[in-house]
């Protein structure tokens, strides 16, 4: 049973109402996408506001001003959540903006366009940690309940834009082809100046490596954990309680091993398995 209360239901996706409106999911299907935008797309809990960290000043030669004076909302919006059309409209161009939406959900203008799109997948297993502390601290969402309680809703598609495994595939268009990049979560970690190398190649920019080491220095767990602007303190507790769980939580990968009994982990692996049958989709996770 989806809470009314508490969740929108659109095209079958369980949505936060706190977030989404009418207006603003139609301003997301009627939105003008300009060939210059550069969108990072997630699954929740999946990199989301490291991305608002990193394509700022990856976009404009390298300066951090933006990231240090405008909340990471305002900054890098959301394309279907409620400031969108206050926020979009006037955001100087080249844009970047994220979203959560699987593909086929995107405005119709966005196929039509030369947009690119840098989609970010983590490790479903951390990202369904993640999020379950996630709902534990955001009093928009309802209680998480156990964890095991909240694995079933996970792998049954009934929590924030369905199913990880729906999602991910929906990414795998053949129509974007070379107007999509594909990173993961767990290279930035290993490597992230690597990784924005290969980001600053697939849009066609340039940064000189002092300017390339500031960006990464400036977006280290560590360092955005300090950034007010990056670490949701800014948002009041009755709505993001950081008193039971940080935003910026653990920031590492491995961390499901601290929650999965290995039942669990043997039927979470086998639901993922057999949905991503047959999909050519490979990740480093995979065997784990
Ligand atoms: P954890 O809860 O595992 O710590 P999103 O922004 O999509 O909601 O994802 C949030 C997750 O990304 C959280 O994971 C958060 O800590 C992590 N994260 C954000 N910035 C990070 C960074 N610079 N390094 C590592 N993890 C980061």
């Amino acid at each position: 049973m989806v809470d009314n209360n508490l969740y929108r239901l659109y095209h079958g996706l369980m949505l936060p109402k706190i977030a989404h409106t009418d207006e603003s999911l139609n301003y997301l299907q009627n939105f003008q996408v300009k060939d210059d935008d550069t969108f990072a797309v997630t699954y929740p809990k999946s990199g989301t506001t490291w991305m608002q960290e990193i394509l700022p000043p990856l976009l404009n030669g390298g300066d951090l001003t933006s990231v240090q004076t405008i909340p990471n909302w305002d900054r890098v919006p959301w394309l279907e959540e409620t400031q969108a059309p206050v926020l979009l409209d006037k955001l100087p161009s080249p844009r970047a903006i994220v979203s959560h939406m699987p593909c086929h959900l995107m405005p119709s203008s966005f196929f039509n366009s030369k947009a690119k799109v840098i989609y970010v997948a983590r490790n479903p297993k951390d990202v369904l940690v993640s999020s379950f502390y996630f709902h534990k601290m955001a009093n928009f969402l309802e209680d998480p309940g156990t964890f095991e309680e909240f694995t079933d809703k996970f792998l049954s598609g009934k929590v924030l834009f369905g199913k990880w495994t729906d999602h991910v595939k929906s990414w795998r268009n053949p129509e974007l082809a070379d107007r999509i990049l594909y990173i993961t979560y767990e290279e930035m970690l290993q490597d992230l100046r690597e990784v924005l190398g290969r980001i600053l190649n697939f849009l066609g920019r340039e940064l000189s490596a002092d300017a390339l080491d500031r960006v990464v220095n400036n977006s280290t767990f560590k360092n955005m954990k300090t950034n007010t602007m990056s670490n949701y303190s800014l948002v009041p507790d009755v709505v993001l309680d950081q008193k039971k769980s940080n935003f910026l939580r653990k920031g590492i990968a491995g961390d499901w091993k601290n929650h999965f009994s290995p039942e669990l982990n043997a039927k979470f692996t086998s639901v993922i398995q057999e949905e991503m049958k047959g999909s050519n989709i490979k990740f480093s996770w995979d065997n784990e």
